[in-house]
């Protein structure tokens, strides 16, 4: 096993490049977790996706423990000040959440959407799991889901035999995910696509859940507008209610376990979608998100460009997410948002 010669290249700027150095490759490459996993294959999607910012995804729990302190420092880094022996503390009590909502008017925010990501106990995560074991966790996770009620009560829709035209309206609706990009396919997340993946949703498609993308749940609750409140509280009773049925991977100094070292700790991404043309154009506007802890996407999803009719129009989501708690993470999306708002109104 040799040490990936392309991280050599000056273009290369990954988490993974930084803390993998040859030495420290050389010192954990015959190392394995229980489920056969190596550093090497952590390290593929950086490897074929030289512009990563993180570069490394784990195919199981193990993998953040098995090679010395690699992934720690990876994690430590993007989730700085954050250190691992702090601990992480969740809350999940909506009535902790102080975000009147910041637009009551509708005049720049269209929808609000908050997601966190889960994996079960007992089993690896997407880059690395086989056939079968996805599609036994599509149907517990089936089967948990199937059973809530009020307004959670949805169907699941798989994506194997769902005909395209209703895929993509999905998609394009903003409710779907797309066949993992460049990063996720590197990392081993599409394979026997698309079995064993799907999308559980109620009829309000406030509710949502995604099955066996990059984790192997993304529970989600959006709704048009901007009452943050009723976003987050529909969230915590889903994610409660599923929690009690279906045991998550969780540690202490981790929070829930991710594929990904940027999702662990709450798995939370708070979003609105919000037209801010004037506040984007500012000289400031990538210091003020540096400032208040969020990240810019555009509209159709991470690595997409807001072009067209929603020109000017932007995914503002909270950055952080391991080491602080999910009302916080909220909070730093709706502080970041109101600083916005501000500037584009000014
Ligand atoms: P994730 O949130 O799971 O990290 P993406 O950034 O790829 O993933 O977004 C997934 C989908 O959710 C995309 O279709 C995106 O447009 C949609 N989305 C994200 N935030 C919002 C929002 N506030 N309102 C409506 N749709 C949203
Ligand atoms: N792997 C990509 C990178 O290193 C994306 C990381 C964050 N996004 C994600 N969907 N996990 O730049």
């Amino acid at each position: 096993m040799e040490y990936p010669a392309v991280f050599l290249k000056p273009e290369v700027h990954s988490l993974a490049k930084k803390y993998v150095t040859p030495e420290v490759f050389e010192e954990h490459k015959n190392k394995k977790t229980s489920r056969g996993y190596t550093l090497l294959d952590c390290m593929q999607s950086g490897i074929q996706n030289l512009d990563s910012d993180t570069g490394l995804y784990a195919g199981d729990e193990e993998c953040y423990t098995a090679f010395g302190n690699v992934l720690d420092n990876i994690v430590e880094d993007y989730h700085a000040p954050y250190k691992i022996a702090d601990g992480h503390t969740p809350d999940m009590n909506p009535d902790h959440l102080n975000c009147p909502n910041p637009d009551p008017e509708g005049k720049y925010i269209r929808s609000t959407r908050i997601r966190v990501a889960r994996n079960l106990k007992g089993y690896g995560l997407a880059p690395n799991l086989g056939k079968q074991e996805r599609l036994d966790i599509e149907r517990k996770v089936v089967e948990v889901l199937t059973s809530l009620t009020g307004d959670l009560a949805g169907k699941y829709y798989p994506l194997q035999g769902m005909d395209e035209a209703t895929r993509q309206k999905l998609v394009d609706d903003h409710f779907l995910f797309k066949k993992g990009d460049r990063f996720l396919e590197s990392a081993g997340c599409n394979k026997e696509w698309p079995e064993g993946r799907g999308i559980y949703h109620n009829d309000a498609k406030t509710f949502l859940v995604w099955i066996n993308e990059e984790d192997q749940l993304r529970i989600i609750s959006m709704e048009k507008g901007s009452d943050i409140g009723s976003v987050f509280r529909r969230l915590c009773k889903a994610v409660n209610e599923i929690d009690a049925k279906l045991g998550f991977q969780h540690s202490p100094g981790l929070g829930y376990i991710t594929s990904c070292p940027t999702n662990l700790g709450t798995g939370m991404r708070a979003s609105v979608h919000v037209k801010i043309p004037k506040a984007h154009a500012h000289p400031d506007f990538k210091a003020i998100c540096d400032k208040y802890h969020i990240q810019p996407r555009g509209i159709h999803g991470e690595h997409s460009e807001s072009t067209g009719e929603d020109a000017g129009v932007y995914d503002i989501s909270n950055r952080r997410r391991l080491g602080l708690s999910e009302v916080r993470c909220v909070q730093d999306m709706y502080d970041g948002l109101m600083k916005l708002l501000e500037i584009e109104k000014s």
